[in-house]
């Protein structure tokens, strides 16, 4: 899969973490920044990364920051973008089978990187179950022209 990653200083760390494990899973790493342990502001990310995803240019984000939080607030505001911030494995495969989340968001200060790891795994290894929730995510949709 090829993987969109951003983060801002606050997820510096284990976006490296996760990006290294990622590549050494056969997976295409694309990422976004930050790259620097400088201050920076969370939405400069997660809007490089959300845009890139709506468009079609990676299979799935990946963002982090200290909490997870802040990139999701940002990231939801694009069209098409489906952010879930995320701390446990099971909200990890329940978000993409029936929200079909695009886009994960971790906190650093929240979790650690073995944890982040399995998130990602099962995140990235679960599909969006569709019927039902079809028309859900249809709602949703409509939400974002109001
Ligand atoms: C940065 O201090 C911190 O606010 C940011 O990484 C994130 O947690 C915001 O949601």
């Amino acid at each position: 899969m090829r993987i969109l990653i951003g983060s801002d200083h606050g997820g510096l760390s284990l976006k490296h973490t996760l990006s290294e494990r990622l590549r050494s899973q056969g997976h295409e790493v694309v990422d976004m920044g930050t790259d620097s342990t400088a201050s920076c502001d969370y939405p400069d990310y997660a809007v490089l990364v959300a845009r890139a995803v709506a468009a079609g240019e990676g299979d799935f984000g990946l963002l982090v920051c200290g909490t997870g939080q802040g990139m999701a607030m940002s990231a939801n505001r694009v069209p098409g973008v489906r952010a879930a911030v995320v701390s446990d494995v099971f909200s990890a495969k329940a978000t993409r089978q029936h929200n079909d989340a695009n886009v994960l968001c971790l906190g650093e200060r929240v979790i650690g990187g073995g944890l982040a790891g399995e998130i990602v795994d099962a995140f990235l290894g679960a599909s969006f179950d569709g019927g039902r929730h079809v028309g859900r995510l249809e709602k949703m949709a409509r939400l974002e022209s109001r």
